[in-house]
């Protein structure tokens, strides 16, 4: 297949709708990008990007934790606050409407929000775990958290473990931590049987998630990558959307099945 661009306005190759409508496996994995018509913050993106404007080897790293467990606690519950807040849009929509057309589709995802779950996906693979998920620090119990909806990034006191006394941290995969094993060899099964892999909303720079994209392209998968701005995935892709998700997944759901418009 050729390699091919278009703008989020331009129609998708027939080839394409054609496979995705044929697929018996499609994987889709998604970043930060496909949350940001939520309002979302992005990690990366100038400015706007979490990481334009907070370190992250302040806030997401073990260490960081064990240095100052509130700075890092008050940051994530603002962080839930927002999550709590905000709605799916029309990518994380479409997705779930396109796990109703095909016999499997597996969705991958690098977000820690529940906005996937909360548009109508099931069994979603959190890479990087889960902001409303909570446990110790020490001994990894589990804790039900009840998040304060805090407004700011205000330092706030973690609760504590009832089974051992420790620190309650945040259920998700920092800089430095290993992936949930299960998840991810459930995510590399998932590429390497697929027949489509859909990538939206990824800068594709943080590894192992960034690795899904060249195993794809060495199995030789179709590959549309879906993203404002150019990647260093755009090289893997069969087609490569130029545009926001909410616009970009609604209208590959619509090309490869044209009775759902
Ligand atoms: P990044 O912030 O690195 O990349 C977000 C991507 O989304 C960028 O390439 C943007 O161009 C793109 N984007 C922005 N708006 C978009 C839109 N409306 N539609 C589609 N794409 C859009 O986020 P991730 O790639 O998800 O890790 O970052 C990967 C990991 O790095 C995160 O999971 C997080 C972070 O540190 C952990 O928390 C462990």
């Amino acid at each position: 297949m050729t390699s091919s661009s278009l703008t989020s306005s331009t129609s998708i190759p027939d080839e394409i709708a054609q496979k995705l409508r044929a697929a018996q496996h499609i994987a889709v994995m998604t970043g930060a990008g496909v949350s940001a018509e939520s309002g979302i913050a992005t990690f990366r993106d100038a400015l706007t990007g979490l990481w334009a404007n907070f370190k992250a080897e302040d806030l997401a790293t073990p260490q960081a934790f064990v240095r100052d467990p509130a700075l890092v606690w008050g940051w994530y519950e603002w962080r839930r606050a927002q999550v709590m807040q905000t709605q799916p849009n029309a990518g994380h929509i479409a997705l779930a409407a396109m796990a109703r057309q095909v016999p499997q589709l597996t969705l991958i995802t690098q977000n820690v929000d529940d906005l996937h779950e909360r548009a109508g996906s099931s069994a979603v693979l959190h890479l990087h775990g889960s902001i409303l998920a909570a446990r110790c620090f020490d001994c990894g119990f589990p804790y039900q958290h009840r998040a304060s909806l805090q407004q700011d990034h205000a330092k706030l006191a973690p609760p504590v473990c009832p089974e051992c006394g420790g620190a309650v941290r945040p259920g998700v995969v920092w800089f430095g931590e290993n992936l949930p094993h299960d998840v991810w060899q459930e995510a590399e099964r998932a590429v390497r049987e697929c027949d489509v892999l859909i990538i939206a909303g990824t800068s594709g720079v943080v590894y192992p998630a960034a690795g899904l994209a060249e195993l794809a392209f060495r199995k030789r998968k179709t590959i549309i990558q879906i993203n404002p701005q150019a990647t260093n995935q755009d090289k893997f892709a069969s087609l490569v959307m130029t545009g926001p998700s909410g616009v970009c997944l609604p209208q590959l759901l619509a090309a490869a099945w044209p009775e759902l418009r």
